[in-house]
């Protein structure tokens, strides 16, 4: 913290073209109470330089060691930050941290630093699944640093990859949670491949109609950016959202509960614990007309026969893909909330039922959220009212703490 109570965060920008968004990644961070130094490396200073950083940041900027020596920048501003996030963060850049060396302030600070550190690459896709650099980033992952996923789409050139720095307001979130998380937390879900499903699925009735759910798919959105700030790989299946991607999540949209089944247990194969936040459709129209269902003068209309789709969260409970793969479900009920999510727990075989009441004005689309966590071992875990990120902390806490036991 400064004098005044702000946090301190660095903003470490190495050179990139990407470097123009960590202007956007400053503004919130400022705009959002934090006191910002931003530590660009020489070659950053040739896509945006120094006077924008300082404006932004009303802090000096230094790139070298060798500025204002008297107050011994180069173990200073790592000493006391709150929080390191270094965005964008290229392939030289990640294998100069991941190597210790300290040959510019950003690398000094990097070294002297003792709170949570960020890494946000952003390269060509080539330059991001060479071994080196995967090397480097498994040894920065290794020693407690998030480095987040990069997103997949367009590059500098003509080509489309993964290696873009993700949406900035996204990056601020990693920041966020990390920072909300503190010091003595660890990233404790490092080294562990989890799977969110999030949203609504929608079954079409014909080329214009489907039968769909309110499902905003925030709560899941939420296990995602709070398993990223927790050092997980995630990969979130969402169905119908129209949320930006978190940061560092694998994003595979789908439609209907068969697409949903399908991508989360390709996922699941190599996943340490699988959540099923989203809202999965328990029947779909039996018959799909391949053109618009008209209306027909002085006709009822026909009604609509349903049938069953797969249920995802009993599979996954009954195949497990992995020995001790933690399975969680979520149940939305609306009457004899804990008789009905014990009973659902027992029926779908998952380890964790989280069950939260809703009705007409209640969570869907809302913030935020109250619910119980039961465990198959019985444990109980009410969460109360308060922010999605919260029940969604406290969903990765059994998760860890079941994973745990398992080793
Ligand atoms: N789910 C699923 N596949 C389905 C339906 C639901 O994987 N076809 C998952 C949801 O993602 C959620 C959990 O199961 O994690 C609970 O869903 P819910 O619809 O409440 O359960 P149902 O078994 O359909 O119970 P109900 O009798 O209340 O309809």
């Amino acid at each position: 913290m400064d004098n005044t109570g702000k946090p301190r965060v660095v903003l470490g920008v190495s050179g990139g073209i990407a470097a123009y968004k960590a202007c956007e990644l400053l503004r919130r961070l400022t705009e959002s109470g934090h006191d910002v130094r931003v530590v660009p490396t020489e070659s950053a200073l040739n896509f945006v330089g120094e006077a924008t950083w300082s404006a932004l940041s009303g802090n000096p900027v230094a790139t070298g060691v060798w500025e204002s020596v008297h107050e011994v920048p180069h173990v200073r501003i790592g000493q006391e930050a709150d929080l390191v996030v270094v965005a964008p963060a290229t392939a030289d850049t990640l294998a100069r941290a991941a190597h210790g060396l300290a040959d510019d302030l950003l690398t000094n600070t990097l070294l002297t630093a003792r709170c949570p550190v960020i890494f946000a690459p952003a390269m060509h896709t080539e330059m991001w699944e060479h071994p080196a650099t995967a090397e480097n980033v498994a040894t920065l992952r290794r020693r407690g640093a998030v480095v987040i996923e990069p997103a997949v789409g367009r590059l500098t050139g003509k080509d489309t990859g993964k290696g873009r720095l993700p949406d900035p307001g996204e990056i601020f979130e990693v920041c966020r949670r990390v920072l909300a998380r503190g010091a003595g937390q660890e990233r404790d879900l490092a080294g562990h491949h989890v799977v969110v499903s999030a949203g609504g699925t929608r079954e079409p009735l014909d080329p214009v109609r489907f039968l769909g759910n309110r499902s905003s798919g925030l709560q899941g959105y939420a296990l995602a950016r709070t398993a990223v700030a927790r050092g997980a790989r995630v990969t979130l299946v969402a169905a119908n959202t129209a949320l930006p991607d978190p940061a560092g999540a694998d994003v595979v949209r789908v439609g209907t509960a068969r697409h949903l089944r399908e991508a989360v247990l390709e996922a699941a194969a190599d996943a340490d614990a699988v959540v099923m936040a989203a809202a999965v459709a328990d029947f779909r129209p039996a018959h799909y007309a391949q053109g618009k269902i008209k209306k027909q003068d002085g006709r009822e209309p026909e009604p609509i026969a349903l049938v069953r789709n797969p249920d995802v969260l009993a599979e996954l409970s009954s195949t497990r893909a992995r020995p001790g793969q933690v399975v969680v479900g979520f149940a939305a009920e609306t009457d004899d909330v804990l008789a009905n999510g014990r009973a659902k727990l027992a029926r779908k075989g998952c380890d964790l039922l989280v069950v939260n009441e809703v009705g007409e004005d209640r969570t869907f689309g809302s913030q935020e959220n109250e619910a119980v966590v039961l465990g198959a071992d019985g444990s109980e875990t009410p969460v109360p009212h308060g922010p999605k990120e919260a029940l969604a902390d406290t969903v990765w806490d059994r998760v860890v703490h079941l994973l745990r036991n398992r080793d």
